[in-house]
């Protein structure tokens, strides 16, 4: 896509985007994480900011991106430290889009010492927390007025597909759980998405409409989502 092509249409819109995936400390040298890239969210963040948003990105340390142009960018570690910026973030955002792949659980504990094998404290598992789910947070805290700038909130749902059901069925299962406006939904698996640089997928609506995005960069698929962001935006939605 030619760059002058790209419409202003988010002009002085203030969006949030998460990118990355959280990394949950077991000790000072380790941590729990997942394959998220960063760069689905980055890419969003970039061609929101073309279209004239002013953009935060809360950008998990792992990615090792470069700062996208034009966008302030706020590094975080942790699911909690995700939960403290977005909650900040989102209180004067029309947008939120969740594209962090947020850790579930954390360590219950964190050893303040390396952990050393052979010693005593020797540990043979490890006990788990559930983190909070911010993207629930977000919806909730909208719905009992906290949020009265935040119009649009987006939530991604990376899926593989089971026996109960293809990636499509679980996304539509968990655009209803999650309340918010627009999930986008990937098939992931078998080194499909993570670290790529393309994506596919669907684009779920609260109102029920259903859009398969095609095969192609992540720059493409972010216009795909922002075209539908916009929509929303000019519906009067919420
Ligand atoms: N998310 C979040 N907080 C969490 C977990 C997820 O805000 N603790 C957000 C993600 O950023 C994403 C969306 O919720 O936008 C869906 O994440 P996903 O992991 O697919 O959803 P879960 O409800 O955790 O479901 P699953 O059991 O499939 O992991
Ligand atoms: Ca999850």
């Amino acid at each position: 896509e030619r760059s002058d092509a790209v419409p202003r249409d988010l002009e002085g819109v203030r969006v949030v985007v998460t990118a990355g995936g959280t990394r949950e400390p077991l000790d000072p040298v380790r941590f729990l994480g997942n394959r998220s890239s960063g760069k689905q969210g980055y890419a969003l963040a970039r061609l929101a900011a073309q279209r004239g948003a002013e953009v935060t990105l809360i950008a998990a340390a792992s990615t090792g991106l470069p700062d996208p142009p034009a966008v302030r960018v706020e590094r975080i570690g942790t699911a909690s430290e995700l939960q403290s910026a977005v909650d900040a973030a989102a209180q004067d955002a029309e947008v939120v889009i969740m594209a962090a792949a947020v850790a579930d659980f954390r360590p219950a504990t964190r050893a303040d010492a390396k952990m050393k094998k052979g010693a005593a404290s020797e540990p043979d598992s490890v006990a788990l927390t559930r983190n909070p789910d911010i993207l629930k947070g977000l919806v909730t805290r909208r719905g009992a007025g906290g949020l009265p700038a935040t119009r649009v909130i987006v939530g991604f749902a990376a899926e593989t597909g089971d026996a109960d059901g293809d990636a499509l069925h679980h996304g539509r299962a968990k655009l209803a759980r999650k309340g918010c406006d627009l999930l986008v939904v990937n098939t992931v698996g078998d080194d499909r998405t993570f670290g790529l640089d393309s994506n596919d997928g669907w684009l779920l609506s609260a109102d029920g409409s259903e859009r398969a995005i095609e095969h192609g960069s992540k720059s493409l698929m972010s216009t795909r989502i922002l075209d539908s962001v916009t929509a929303l935006l000019g519906d009067g939605h919420c």
